[in-house]
């Protein structure tokens, strides 16, 4: 594939963002880290508003991972009772916004009122084109596992056939990573999806991260030349 062809490609569909920096943002400002968390939530409010304008067809977007239970208690009921109130809250929006919902990770472990809150959000977005992919209780290695597991039942396991399988199936194929806070690892997130996917680390605490930056990453983006290991 030519260098042209790969410019002419390289406009991001599917962009998914490892949101990192709310205790960090709450501890300078002198804050609770569930402020921070608070601040976090309206940041994701913010930028689900602006994937319609950017032209994306898929968000993703890390809220709770599988190794985030291991925070203290509160933190977890903390982040628990913001997943709530955002289902109940921005629902409406979504639904009236061509949004739909997608979960990716194991989320029929969360409490049963959030899996009920989850599973009507699913229903009632189900007709929506642009997609809001949210990872909770995700790991990637847990996904890959499962995926090859299925993959095995059914017969040859394949890149192909473990794609199929994957929590993210029927999603684009992932374009860019963005990761806040100025931390420079994937910390267990759509590792297979990451193949072929640019990357882009901003310092930007998550609470402050805003649809404009999301534009530069896309910005910067634009600007890569693609090679998928051919040159
Ligand atoms: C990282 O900040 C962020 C998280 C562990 C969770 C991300 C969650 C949100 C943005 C809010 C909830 C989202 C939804 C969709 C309801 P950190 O606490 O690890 O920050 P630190 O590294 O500065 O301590």
């Amino acid at each position: 594939m030519s260098t042209e062809s790969n410019r002419a490609r390289s406009k991001a569909r599917h962009v998914a963002i490892i949101m990192d920096g709310n205790g960090r943002w709450a501890k300078r400002k002198h804050l609770p880290r569930a402020m921070g968390h608070q601040r976090g939530v309206e940041a994701v409010r913010k930028l689900v508003r602006a994937v319609e304008p950017m032209g994306l067809d898929c968000l993703t977007l890390y809220a709770f991972s599988s190794e985030n239970w291991k925070r203290p208690e509160e933190e977890v009921d903390d982040l628990m009772n913001l997943l709530r109130k955002f289902i109940k809250s921005d629902l409406p929006e979504f639904v009236a916004n061509d949004v739909r919902l997608k979960i990716i990770g194991d989320y029929k472990a969360l409490a049963p009122d959030i899996v009920a809150q989850l599973e009507d959000a699913l229903e009632k977005t189900s007709q929506g084109s642009r997609i809001l992919a949210v990872a909770l209780n995700y790991g990637s290695q847990d996904e890959i596992v499962r995926a090859a597991r299925h993959a095995a039942d059914e017969g040859e396991v394949t890149a192909d056939s473990i794609e199929r399988h994957l929590d993210t199936a029927g999603l684009p194929p992932l374009d860019l990573l963005i990761r806040t806070s100025g931390e420079v690892r994937l910390s267990n997130f759509l590792l297979w999806q990451c193949a072929y996917a640019e990357m882009v680390f901003v310092d930007t605490l998550w609470p402050d991260f805003t649809p404009e930056h999301l534009q530069q990453a896309l910005d910067d983006f634009a600007s890569r030349e693609r090679r998928y290991g051919g040159r």
